[in-house]
């Protein structure tokens, strides 16, 4: 679950630019929400502020029952691990291979026995479809098989929040179309998810609801299909 309760968040500490104004919604299990709007309009912002990158100047925002204005500074890694994040340009680290890609982020966690470890990364890369090239290095991997294995590494700690900021950007159209079967798939097995993204055709073919940002507002909240409800 995500909620966002009147937020508002500045960068700067004076000044009266404000990237969030008034923001409020909430997210539960098995919707897949596409965050939209023009660049500049406060996706990345927001997003950052589940995960606490980023603190609300006002209001509060609570992700999988952590709130803002409440957790410990112990406790912010224990909030991201229950958040999946995926980006643009999938951030793996280009001198590890894809198996170690996913072991290092549970390693980083405490998890430090290796079988336990490696049972992990063979359960998620095969759930994403690589496990066939676990043994190659970022840069031998496609563009999409890249965006599997980030989105393996996202489903390591099986998050019941996935975050994704324009995940299919850099991915030609069957490529992104695949990637999003991917995320869907998360969907369907109990996941929320929240994708930002300037691609609209995705939001109305995968999203179960929209929410559209102008300048920092939130101008539309649209429910596109049931949640529960296949997509033929
Ligand atoms: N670290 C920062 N310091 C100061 N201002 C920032 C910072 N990050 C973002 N902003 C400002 O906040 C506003 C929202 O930016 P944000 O990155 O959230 O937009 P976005 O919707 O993700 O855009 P894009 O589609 O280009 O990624 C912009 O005016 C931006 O200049
Ligand atoms: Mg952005």
């Amino acid at each position: 679950m995500i909620e966002f309760e009147k937020v508002w968040k500045r960068y700067a500490k004076r000044g009266d630019e404000w990237a969030l104004e008034d923001v409020s919604f909430r997210i539960v299990p098995r919707e897949m929400v596409f965050l939209l709007g023009s660049s500049g309009a406060g996706k990345t912002t927001l997003l950052k502020l589940i995960t606490l990158e980023e603190q609300p100047t006002t209001g509060r925002v609570v992700a999988a029952d952590f709130a803002s204005d409440e957790i410990s500074r112990r406790d912010v890694p224990f909030l991201r691990r229950h958040c999946g994040m995926v980006f643009q340009d999938f951030r793996l680290i280009k001198d590890l291979t894809i198996a170690e890609n996913l072991a290092y982020c549970l390693r980083m966690t405490g998890t430090l026995e290796r079988g336990v470890i490696s049972r992990a990364v063979a359960r998620v890369l095969q759930s994403v479809g690589i496990y066939g090239k676990r043994d190659r290095f970022p840069r031998e991997l496609s563009g999409g098989e890249q965006q599997r294995a980030a989105i393996g590494r996202a489903l390591i700690h099986e998050p019941p929040i996935i975050l994704a900021d324009e995940p299919t950007g850099n991915l030609d159209g069957a490529t992104g179309a695949e990637i999003m079967e991917l995320l869907q798939r998360l969907r369907l097995a109990g996941a929320a998810l929240l994708i930002a993204s300037h691609q609209e055709e995705l939001a109305q073919r995968y999203g179960t609801r929209t929410l559209r940002l102008r300048d920092g507002r939130i101008v539309e909240d649209r429910v596109l299909r049931r949640i529960g409800a296949e997509i033929a």
